[in-house]
């Protein structure tokens, strides 16, 4: 192929592959589907049109165009060799890359601050909760002992059993708000799934329900924060086996309770984990709003509605995804997580 038309074909190859990512940090991670569509499309061209010409002068140009595409930022072409045009192209494509590095950031940060108003407000929300029985009950107490002092003996231990109760309450979600506030950035390692699998499951060896470990000899190791990644199968495994006790207990003819903890090589570059149960599904009133903080069904039985929010949101910060597949005969929770670990570059957490 003739020089011209490669650097033609670079040309327009390498402007969308990095405005594309661009787009999808500044609208939103939706665009992220047509963005990857558009950037191995581009790649495609770029490796078309230097297939030729690996040691061309744009030889650079499109090995920087794939490692942005890849997901890598701060990629800068060094031209100090090259000529005026090639020079003038690396300080454009530098400023392209510097520009994406700078609107992911800003994007991640606003999202970051509008989810922590949500969040302030629930929490809000969930502290004037108990506050209401706690003062009804000692209004009862003090009214109960001015008017009749046989009246508050009877009343006592139950009245005060309320605030106990709802005082423990507040406790708890306290304690789960602020693993959650508190949460600092992986820091990622090699983690060893099968062993990770199985400490999930030894920790419910004695809840009567069968924890069950598949996961292939020889998988490959996976760069993660360890703690972080056991606290997210915890969350989902405690999950699982309420369900599946639950359901084995209301209905013991559909057979004993049993969770599956699995973890197959997913794509090429990822690992797939699944947490399934015998349970009777998730309630259809929690199912769209499943990862946000303080949905719950188990208000009264000490749920915080705060384990899937914390597992959702190590899963992002990994750069994996986490879905749901949920049925009246169980529900499967699948997260695939890029072998290669979080990248480093996204933005700050200490934000949220
Ligand atoms: N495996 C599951 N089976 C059925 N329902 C589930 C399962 N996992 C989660 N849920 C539902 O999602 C809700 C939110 O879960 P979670 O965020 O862990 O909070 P919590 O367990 O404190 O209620 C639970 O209250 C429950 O209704
Ligand atoms: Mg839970």
């Amino acid at each position: 192929m003739k020089a011209s038309a490669r650097a033609l074909a670079l040309a327009a190859a390498l402007v969308p592959s990095v405005l594309a990512p661009l787009l999808a940090a500044v609208e939103g991670p939706e665009y992220l589907g047509p963005v990857a569509g558009i950037s191995v499309v581009c790649m495609a061209a770029v490796a078309w049109a230097l297939r030729t010409g690996r040691s061309s002068p744009l030889a650079p140009f499109a090995e920087a165009a794939e490692r942005v595409a890849r997901g890598e930022r701060g990629v800068q072409v060094d031209a100090e060799a090259a000529t005026p045009e090639g020079q003038r192209l690396a300080a454009a494509f530098n400023r392209m890359t510097e520009a994406l590095a700078e609107a992911e950031k800003r994007s991640r940060r606003a999202e970051r601050l509008a989810a922590w108003r949500d969040i302030a407000r629930q929490m809000a929300h969930e502290i004037k909760n108990p506050l209401t029985p706690i003062r009804l009950a000692v209004e009862n107490l003090r009214k109960a002992r001015s008017r009749d002092p046989a009246l508050f003996e009877e009343l006592f231990d139950e009245e005060t059993s309320i605030v106990l109760e709802e005082v423990e309450r507040l406790r708890r979600l306290l304690d789960a708000f602020s693993t959650f506030a508190r949460m600092p950035r992986p820091k990622p390692g090699p983690v060893d799934v099968r062993e990770l699998l199985q400490h999930a499951a030894d920790l419910h060896r004695t809840s009567g329900c069968a924890v069950r470990v598949e996961a292939a000899e020889g998988l490959p190791v996976l760069r993660a924060d360890r703690d972080q990644l056991a606290q997210v199968l915890l969350n989902l495994v405690a999950n699982a086996v309420l369900a599946a006790t639950e359901r084995a207990a209301q209905d013991p003819t559909r057979g004993a309770a049993w969770v599956r903890l699995a973890a197959v090589h997913g794509g090429a570059r990822t690992l797939r984990i699944s947490v399934a149960d015998s349970g009777a599904g998730i309630d259809a009133s929690v199912l769209s709003r499943l990862y946000e903080p303080y949905v719950t069904t188990r208000q009264g039985s000490g749920g915080t509605g705060l384990g899937l929010a914390i597992a959702y949101r190590i899963v992002t910060e990994h750069q994996g995804t986490m879905g749901v597949d949920t049925g009246p005969d169980g529900t499967t929770f699948t997260l695939e997580l890029p072998l290669a670990g979080p990248t480093t570059t996204l933005g700050d957490s200490t934000l949220g």
